[in-house]
């Protein structure tokens, strides 16, 4: 892995010097400064929420854990990068910059904010940061034109990022695997929790998102995180929507089980299995990904047919709304160094942005899928009794078989989530290579 990286990396780093000068003469500036970030302070508090380095910098080397640290790229320029590493006895400092990466930065190391601050160049500067004590003295302008150029191109991920990629997917897909062996034995949430924080060795913090161990009727709750400490009396179905960083790059997978007893949930579970990978399948160059969004929907309302939830057909299903309340939420998103990754909806390089589809107000992304680009394929159908009791109410609620819904509540719900590639030619599924590869 490490001598991969290596291999990869020059050119991943070539690759962002090319957009970060183009990015540059769009507002004609001289320098493109960004700062890691620093952690906030809790209210009244002498103690941190946890650090959450900028997606900007992590782009640009793999340090998830740099606060107070920047980056500095002047066209034509080797990159600098000021690292700081406090004196400090109270906490474990950042170590000394070292690895592959480190021979392409020209590195400076500072012991304080200031003396990071006095380092910045002077000159006509885009400065990348949020409002942060870091940026003290240093005017952050964020400048439009320069996120949206570099934005939009984070959405073609280099070779080096795939590979990182595959990796927070490898990762994900052991702890997936612990975490189902958990649910089979009869673990709380809590305790599944725990199995998949140890298999995939990396804490609540550094997940890219908090995950969700539903059992039961809590797969209803799209995001749910209460974590019951005290399993049920019968575990019948589990669904886990829990991802993985690798040097600041993330995975994000569900899987939904079924116990041996549930075998009428199992089924639909298989359904909603094939529908996904049928999806997976048209994630090509040219697909307009909210039409992929409008296609999952008649195919899961068919699903719904066919286990014999609804009565109507599938296009009255999806015109009426009915598809909706069983899968009320986007098919996926852009992935990358953010789990919800930037630029779904971007119209071109200089911004812009395309409306979702009328009556799909959670679709996260609304682009052509192009080569490089890496999205979520995430469809589901859940037993959500807020959505379910705002169809009985309507005028077609006689074409719904509700004792059949009913009888499906205690299960919650399905959604299964792989991590696709878009590729010249055939999707690459991240998740799915990273299962066959844990057994
Ligand atoms: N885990 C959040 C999502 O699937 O988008
Ligand atoms: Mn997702
Ligand atoms: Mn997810």
């Amino acid at each position: 892995m490490h001598d991969q990286l290596a291999s990869l990396y020059p050119q991943h780093l070539a690759t962002l010097r090319e957009r970060a000068d183009r990015a540059l003469a769009l507002g004609d500036f001289d320098h493109l400064v960004i700062t890691a970030g620093t952690p906030l302070r809790k209210f009244l508090d002498d103690q941190d929420y946890p650090f959450v380095v900028s997606p900007h910098f992590k782009h640009w080397l793999p340090l998830t854990d740099a606060p107070g640290s920047w980056i500095v790229y002047t066209s034509g320029n080797k990159p600098r990068l000021i690292f700081l590493q406090p004196r400090d006895y109270w906490h474990v400092v950042p170590q000394a910059p070292h690895g592959y990466w480190v021979e392409h930065f020209d590195i400076v190391i500072v012991r304080n904010a200031a003396e990071a601050v006095a380092q910045l160049p002077a000159g006509q500067r885009a400065v990348i940061a949020a409002d942060c004590p870091a940026t003290e003295g240093v005017e952050a302008n964020n400048p439009q034109a320069v996120l949206d150029y570099l934005h939009w191109h984070r959405s073609y991920k280099t070779p080096y990022e795939l590979a990182l990629m595959r990796e927070a997917s490898r990762i994900g897909a052991r702890a997936h695997r612990a975490a189902e062996a958990a649910f089979r034995s009869g673990r709380s949430e809590f305790g599944i929790h725990l199995t998949y924080l140890a298999a995939a060795r990396q804490t609540d913090a550094e997940l890219p998102y908090s995950s969700i161990v539903g059992l039961n009727e809590h797969g209803a709750v799209l995001h749910y995180t209460n974590f019951d400490r005290v399993p049920p009396v019968h575990s019948r179905s589990f669904l886990i929507d829990a991802g993985a960083n690798a040097a600041g790059y993330a995975s994000d997978i569900t899987r939904t089980y079924a116990s041996p007893q549930a075998a009428e949930f199992q089924a639909l579970i298989d359904s909603v299995d094939a529908a996904q990978q049928g999806f997976v399948a048209k994630v090509r160059a040219g697909q307009s990904y909210p039409e992929l969004h409008i296609h999952a929907h008649h195919v899961l309302a068919g699903v719904l047919r066919e286990h014999g939830f609804i009565r109507m057909s599938a296009e009255s299903a999806v015109e009426s709304g009915v598809s909706s309340a069983f899968f009320p939420h986007g098919l996926g998103h852009p992935i990358g160094l953010q789990v919800h990754d930037v630029a779904g909806f971007q119209q071109n390089e200089h911004g812009g942005s395309i409306a979702r589809p009328v009556g799909h107000p959670y679709l996260r992304m609304t682009r052509v899928l192009e080569a490089g680009m890496v999205v979520t394929i995430e469809p589901g159908l859940y037993f959500i009794d807020m959505l379910l009791a705002e169809l009985r109410d309507k005028p077609f609620a006689s074409d719904i078989d509700w004792a059949r819904v009913d009888s499906f509540r205690q299960y919650g719900g399905i959604r299964i989530e792989d991590d696709v590639v878009c590729t010249d030619g055939a999707p690459e599924n991240l998740t799915r290579d990273a299962f066959a590869q844990h057994g």
